[in-house]
């Protein structure tokens, strides 16, 4: 069985002082969606960058945007984020008391609403809310930075997601983020991921396409 893989490069491993130019060489190389990293310095131990960065590259790729929010409280900011141009915004199972509100929220302002687990939070958090989310977010690093190695003990949990999603009949995206490489690639598709997540492995490197040729390899 042969599911297509998306790649979608996390635009925190860039280039800071260029990002209009990386978002367009990342699009020519053949990237699925755009990762946008949102940290607050209180959810996560670690700042990135907001709403106005995300609304200056929309106009740079036609790539859909795929908005990881990493902050807490998350409610107030996602008018914002929609606004900006995100296509797909995603939070926290962990980040606030009201996941189902949010989600709802996400829905209203005409985004798809996806849900993100932290490596210790169990797969069994998503299931009251699988009927809402077109997307799941495996956290294979405590999210912050870039640049961590892959957390192993996460496979069996993207699995168990997989035949979630398989028994709910709904098309659902189940994405990995965190130490995606070459060499762990395979392992996150070989359990059921279909998106994946990079931002070392592809902008440390000098050829994004061949990068996200290595990536998508493991696809067959
Ligand atoms: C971590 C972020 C990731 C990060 C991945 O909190 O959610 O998207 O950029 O970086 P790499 O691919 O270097 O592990
Ligand atoms: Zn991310």
């Amino acid at each position: 069985m042969t599911r297509p893989v998306k790649i979608a490069p996390s635009l925190l491993a860039a280039d800071f002082a260029r990002l209009g130019e990386e978002v367009a060489a990342i699009d020519a190389a053949g990237a699925d969606w755009l990762h946008l990293d949102i940290m607050d310095g209180h959810f996560v131990p670690n700042i990135s960058y907001g709403p106005a960065v995300v609304k200056a590259l929309r106009g740079r790729t036609r790539m859909p945007f795929d908005v990881h929010l990493m902050i807490s409280p998350v409610d107030a900011f996602l008018p914002a984020f929609a606004e900006a141009g995100a296509d797909r915004i995603s939070l926290h199972a962990e980040a606030g008391p009201h996941l189902h509100r949010s989600l709802q929220s996400i829905r209203a302002l005409g985004k798809s609403p996806g849900v993100v687990l932290n490596p210790a939070t169990p797969a069994a958090v998503v299931a009251p809310v699988l009927d809402m989310v077109e997307l799941i977010l495996v956290m294979t690093v405590n999210p912050g930075f870039g640049g961590q190695s892959f957390l192993h003990s996460q496979l069996p949990k993207i699995a168990e997601l997989r035949r979630m999603i398989e028994a709910s009949g709904r098309d659902i995206a189940l994405e990995v983020d965190g130490g995606v490489t070459a060499a762990t690639a395979p392992l996150c598709i070989g359990a059921g991921a279909d998106v994946l997540v990079a931002g070392t492995a592809v902008f440390g490197t000098p050829d994004y396409a061949a990068a996200i040729a290595g990536l998508r390899g493991g696809a067959g």
